[in-house]
């Protein structure tokens, strides 16, 4: 029997409790949630020349008497410096663009097709555009005509016949002679929002439904690079696309258990465009910078303390790009993108995942500068990838002295260790820095491998965690499952909140828990005690309640982490509850359960009722389950 009191507000949920961690891995974005289908459009990406089917290599290819095409490499200095030159020798010379493992469309669904051409030499008068599928059928076409030897912008729009996940782009050419190309590009019309060359509708459409109190972008260790050079920098993704320069993508490599020697980043889903979605989702904006730290797992390379201006002045340019009014330098090229009122950003990350005194003497230089300048942003450190230990403790230790707002804590770890540190920050001090539980997720299996699942075990285990981090919120105010998304057949890192594949997406057991939090969130964290004494949760059932001021209703979480069910009664003080509770659990006896494309739903909340007897709710929970009572008060 527990009691709790729903008139005493114990601590603030804050709005941004249950947010989003999002990173450009597993193809999140080129080739995941940026919905462009042409992989490398404006051939930046040449090692190898990716994308691109080359004659004689694949069945579709002819004779290499028929014709050639080869990159052109305009100059070093600009952002897109290289376009494809075409020679056609005869009038079967084809163009192919494989997409990312395949382009998904639907049947019935329009496609825009656009392209810069500039005619050469010969004749070259047209080109056909197809969508074939993979023996070479055509499920979709349209002409465009060219004219002039100057560049010009073309558009045609596909409608597609079929179906499909595994289509590809062919482009036909009438006449002989060159032509040369540039960001060849093919968006479906149906995008979120309807917006031209936007984003997957389905998979924005699962973020948004979880009503997340935050945006963090864009990652990671995408934020660091393996080098120093291959940071991520916001500016060059910024302004139009066909000027936003390639980076080859930190996980394109080598990385253990799925190399993806095609993955880059072509930043059409850039800085403004997570902006975008934030203001979308109604989710607060939270970018990461480089601090002047390549990724310490890879090279650890370093900015010598002289020369880390640019990574300062990188930060504060972008709280004016995000907040500044339209006559600032900045604040100009957000409203020539289209958005001349300001993102109201007021979070800032500076580094992602590093450690050690190199971290601290460069964060207290942005801290510094950021706080001097903008004295209401709220900077967002690090503590290093370890969620204990000595490198852990010097951060905090740091940070604290250093009287830091907002520490980033990550932990991939077993989901035993979920369900034992359940009382994490029972004991934080509540005078040091409010956490930021930035990354996290229980791992079945060693992290990344294939056999890491989105079991039910460990979602039920972040269930129980979490109740702790709610019972906390007086010290946690952000937290973030990572990573957030991964294409079926590009991924370089398990387990993942949803998973998509060219056509389909669905979440997982991991995402349903996430979910419920966020939806049910509350304002006003509510004490549970048992014999007097606030209730821990630590013996296989673990709880958190929370009033939501607007709606007042009242919230209360339960995870029965057992074997066996529970009998649960609480008395509820302070209130007029009504005499029913809507009940949403989620359980299964099979812990290695898992959602798939065949069975998305499997495990997700099933909806029931409950009726109270006066004030108190009885009920059983039922073994290893995770349920979430709303009662009206
Ligand atoms: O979420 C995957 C990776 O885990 C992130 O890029 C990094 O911050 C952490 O090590």
């Amino acid at each position: 029997t527990l009691n709790l009191d729903a008139s005493t507000s114990v601590a603030t949920i804050q709005p941004t409790m249950y947010g989003l961690f999002f990173e450009d891995i597993n193809f999140a974005a080129d080739g995941g949630l940026y919905a462009e289908l042409v992989k490398n459009r404006s051939f930046e990406f040449t090692l190898p020349k990716t994308g691109w089917l080359e004659p004689g290599t694949d069945k579709f290819s002819l004779n290499e008497s028929s014709g050639k095409s080869d990159v052109i490499k305009i100059g070093e200095d600009r952002a897109n410096s290289n376009y494809l030159r075409v020679t056609v020798m005869g009038p079967d010379y084809v163009l192919i663009n494989e997409g990312f493992r395949g382009m998904g469309v639907k049947e019935g669904d329009r496609y825009d097709l656009t392209l810069a051409a500039a005619v050469g030499e010969g004749n070259i008068s047209r080109i056909q555009v197809q969508l074939i599928d993979p023996d070479g059928a055509a499920l979709g076409e349209a002409t465009i005509d060219l004219n002039g030897s100057d560049w010009k912008n073309y558009a045609a729009t596909l409608t597609a016949e079929r179906t499909l996940d595994k289509a590809q782009l062919k482009l036909t050419f009438t006449g002989t002679g060159t032509v040369d190309l540039d960001m060849i590009s093919l968006f479906p019309q149906d995008t979120w929002k309807g917006r031209k060359k936007g984003l997957r509708k389905d998979l924005v459409q699962l973020l948004d439904d979880m009503n997340p109190g935050f945006l963090r972008f864009p990652g990671g260790c995408i934020v660091e690079g393996r080098t120093l050079a291959q940071r991520y920098q916001w500016k060059k993704t910024v302004g139009p696309i066909a000027e936003r320069e390639y980076l080859i993508n930190r996980w394109n490599t080598e990385f253990d258990h799925r190399p993806a020697p095609d993955y880059y980043q072509s930043f059409g889903l850039g800085f403004f465009e997570y902006f975008q979605l934030s203001e979308d989702m109604g989710a607060e904006p939270l970018p990461i910078l480089s601090c002047g730290m390549a990724c310490q797992f890879n090279t650890g390379e370093l900015v010598p303390m002289d020369e880390l201006d640019p990574y300062v002045q990188d930060a504060l340019d972008l709280i004016e790009f995000a907040n500044g009014d339209v006559t600032t330098a900045w604040g100009k090229v957000r409203r020539d993108m289209g958005h001349p009122e300001p993102f109201n950003l007021k979070y800032i990350g500076v580094g992602n995942e590093q450690w050690g005194p190199e971290y601290i003497e460069r964060y207290k230089v942005f801290n510094e500068a950021i706080t001097a300048q903008y004295p209401d942003i709220v900077i967002v450190s690090g503590s290093g990838p370890f969620p204990d230990g000595e490198f852990f403790d010097y951060g905090m230790q740091q940070l604290t002295e250093l009287g830091t707002e907002l520490v980033d804590e990550h932990y991939y770890r077993s989901p035993e260790w979920f369900r034992e540190n359940a009382t994490r920050y029972d004991s934080y001090d509540r005078n040091g820095p409010k956490i930021f539980a930035g990354e996290y997720a229980a791992q079945s299996v060693a992290i990344a491998s294939p056999e890491n699942k989105n079991n039910w075990n460990c979602a039920l285990s972040e269930a129980a965690y979490m109740t702790g981090m709610e019972r906390n919120a007086d010290v946690v105010v952000m937290t973030s499952y990572a990573p957030l998304m991964a294409h079926e057949e590009g991924w370089q890192w398990t387990p993942d909140m949803i998973w998509f594949n060219n056509l389909q997406s669905y979440g997982t057991a991991n995402y349903y828990v996430q979910k419920l939090y966020a939806t049910h969130a509350g304002t006003d964290l509510l004490r549970i005690t048992e014999g007097g004494e606030p209730l821990t949760g630590q013996q296989a059932f673990y709880a958190t309640a929370a009033k939501d001021a607007t709606t007042n209703e009242l919230y209360i979480k339960v995870a029965n982490t057992g074997a066996e069910p529970q009998s649960l009664n609480i008395r509820i003080a302070g209130a007029e509850p009504s005499t029913t509770a809507t009940v949403l659990t989620m359980a299964s006896d099979d812990l290695e359960a898992v959602n798939s494309f065949a069975e998305p739903m499997k495990l997700s909340p099933i909806e029931s009722s409950v009726n109270l007897q006066k004030n108190e709710l009885r009920v059983e929970v039922p073994a290893h389950a995770f349920v979430v009572y709303t009662i009206q008060l």
